[in-house]
């Protein structure tokens, strides 16, 4: 079992601006909970201890989510609403240790993670993105599956994949590898965000990855790369060229995945999760179902 993860969020959220300009984008909520909560709960659901969440400038309120507010606790109780109170009970009863750090610049998701070396120690770890939500059945079971694979055939990294659209490969990083059976890749070489035309694949790097701590070296050998930032693909990419494997998971299909890293993607994730809702999700279906009929 995997015991730690690291949750990157730092980023600026600049496709999500306005929205992002004072609060981050890992706190916009898709029904009735944030993006971060949702990232939670599927690594507590994989059986993770303790998180390490990659904070920045306006940032904040991402420790405030996860900091129990007991006279918030007692108010509701005092005032009957307890259903609230029960769900407001959401942090003690998740069990996690959380630590937060700062990453000073948004120098890239690769310099987010190079934060956390001190934090992982000498174990595998997780990453998953603070802007992507993944639901499997049961919840959990994809983190857990990429650990599985990455601890029997000892890797230096398992990267969770998805394959999307055609359409969709420029907004992705893109793996070329082998099939190895049972949605299993070896990884040979990986692109950041290729056209269409020269995509090795249609498999796209989804937000969830494990490593051994030998990325960190990796790390302080990669140079500043597109968009002026760290990339991380660049590290593993440089894990790949000294021999390291690195194998990648297909997604189940079952599997779903939500980005909601931009207005598009954002609106998606909120009304399929808000759909999803038991306490509103009902509602919501009559009520879009009656204004696409009338629309
Ligand atoms: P993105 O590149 O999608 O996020 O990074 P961004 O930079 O916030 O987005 P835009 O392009 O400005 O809209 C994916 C994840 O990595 C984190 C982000 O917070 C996000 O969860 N990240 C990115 C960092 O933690 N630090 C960085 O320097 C960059």
């Amino acid at each position: 079992m995997i015991k730690k993860a690291v949750i990157p969020a730092a980023g600026l959220g600049t496709r999500l601006l306005p929205a992002t300009y004072a609060q981050p984008k890992e706190m916009l909520p898709c029904g009735r909970k944030p993006t971060i909560q949702y990232v939670v709960e599927e690594l507590k659901a994989a059986g993770v201890e303790d998180i390490l969440i990659i904070t920045g400038r306006a940032k904040r309120a991402l420790e405030d989510h996860f900091d129990q507010d007991f006279s918030l606790l007692e108010r509701l109780k005092n005032s009957g609403k307890m259903a609230l109170h029960k769900e407001m009970r959401f942090i003690e009863e998740l069990g996690i240790n959380f630590y937060f750090t700062r990453q000073a610049k948004p120098t890239g998701l690769a310099d987010a993670i190079y934060l956390a070396k001190d934090f992982v120690g000498t174990d595998s770890f997780y990453v998953a993105l603070g802007d992507t939500i993944i639901l499997s059945d049961p919840l959990g079971l994809f983190l857990k599956d990429l650990a599985k694979l990455h601890l029997q055939k000892g890797v230096s990294g398992t990267i969770g994949l998805e394959k999307v659209r055609k359409e969709d490969i420029q907004k992705y990083g893109i793996i070329k590898g082998t099939y190895l059976g049972e949605r299993i890749w070896h990884i040979e070489h990986l692109i950041e965000k290729p056209s269409p035309d020269i995509a090795p694949s249609q498999l796209a790097i989804c937000g969830r990855y494990v490593f051994t701590p030998e990325i960190f070296s990796a790390i302080e050998k990669t140079p500043i790369g597109i968009g002026n930032e760290r990339q991380l693909t660049d590290s593993i990419k440089i894990l790949i060229e000294e021999g390291a494997d690195i194998l990648g998971l297909e997604m189940s299909v079952d599997g779903r995945r939500y980005d909601i890293g931009n207005p598009i993607t954002y609106a998606i994730a909120y009304i399929e999760l808000s759909l999803k809702d038991p306490e509103i999700g009902d509602f919501l279906k009559l009520y879009l179902k009656k204004l696409v009929e009338n629309f």
